[in-house]
């Protein structure tokens, strides 16, 4: 490939996938238009809203500010790679449901993504926690209440799937 063009391959959602792109496509861009996933969501694009957060190699990134290239093998998380291989919704993804914790759901894959990195860090939130985790993202519609509750509903998820899936090694034996 000459001139401004670039062949690279992202990791997205554990699935390698190569495309090309100019030297100037953002992250986000490439994500929707290029990878046609459009899960990701570009609110502002420029770095302040938060709706276009997704992982890359487990850290929130605003999509909207990076190039592509400048990602070239990395692994990235969208909000398409939250939920399990069997459809099963991520605990995040279930606490915003049981708490109604989205309206229009806009920002709601930046949210999602950035508390799923969030409760890796701060697996125990406190509300204050919880306010703190999601401060770099704006919402226009549930008055964040029903966001720094599902926060704390999804920790609780997390525990209790956790603990589920230690029994079941204990049950089958494969921890003593
Ligand atoms: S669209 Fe990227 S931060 Fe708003
Ligand atoms: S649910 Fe509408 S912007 Fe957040």
């Amino acid at each position: 490939m000459t001139g401004s063009w670039h062949e690279l391959t992202l990791i997205v959602n554990e699935v390698p996938l190569r495309t090309t792109v100019p030297a100037r496509r953002l992250l986000s861009d490439c994500l929707r238009h290029d990878l046609g996933l459009t899960g990701t969501h570009v609110g502002c694009e420029h770095g302040v809203c938060g709706a276009c957060t997704v992982l890359v190699d487990g850290v929130p990134m605003r999509s909207c500010l990076l190039l592509a290239v400048s990602v070239d093998g990395q692994a990235i998380t969208t909000v398409e790679g939250l939920a399990g291989p069997d459809g099963e919704l991520s605990a995040v993804q279930q606490a915003f449901q049981d708490c109604h914790g989205l309206q229009c759901g806009f920002c709601t894959p930046g949210f999602l993504t950035t508390i799923t990195a969030g409760l890796i860090g701060c697996p125990d939130p406190t509300a204050d926690d919880a306010r703190e985790m999601i401060g770099g993202n704006l919402c226009r519609c549930t008055g964040y209440l029903n966001i720094v509750a599902a926060v704390l509903r999804a920790a609780e998820l997390t525990r209790a799937r956790s603990g589920e899936v230690a029994d079941a090694a204990v049950d089958s034996g494969q921890v003593p």
